[in-house]
């Protein structure tokens, strides 16, 4: 293992032990829930809009630590962002966001926070069907 990624072990470590902007929101722009159909782990994540930007981003769920320091890292790398960037985001984006090699197994609990919170907002801009929960496949 090299040096590089033993950093990027101890971040996802450090994200799932003290998740970041984990809660909820009072009043979010939308909220959406998502699940890992492979173990039933599941997310909500609320995201308050401004104007194209996405001002604040909360989470909440169970899951692995893989899911769960993603979902802490999204929310602090989309805080802030324009909402194109969101919409961009695909899973070679996520798995370079958390740093490390990532098995074909974990890609789901990888990409989990950033398909809900994708899909979350397309169905609030009314661009895909309203589904309760957002399957990761
Ligand atoms: Fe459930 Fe990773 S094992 S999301």
């Amino acid at each position: 293992m090299s040096m590089g990624s033993d950093m990027y072990r101890q971040q996802i470590l450090d994200h799932y032990k003290n998740p970041r902007n984990y809660g909820e929101i009072e009043d979010p722009t939308y909220t959406h829930v998502g699940e890992n159909p492979m173990c039933g782990d599941e997310i909500a994540v609320d995201v308050v809009l401004d104007d194209g930007e996405i001002e604040q981003v909360a989470f909440r769920g169970d899951g692995c630590a893989i899911s769960q320091a993603s979902a802490s890292m999204l929310s602090e790398q989309l805080t802030g962002a324009s909402v194109e960037e969101l919409v961009e985001m695909d899973r070679d984006d996520v798995i370079e966001m958390l740093g490390v090699d990532i098995s074909p197994m974990r890609v789901k609990c990888a990409v989990l926070a950033e398909k809900v919170a994708q899909d979350g907002y397309e169905i609030y801009q009314g661009e895909k069907e309203d589904v309760d929960t957002t399957t990761v496949e």
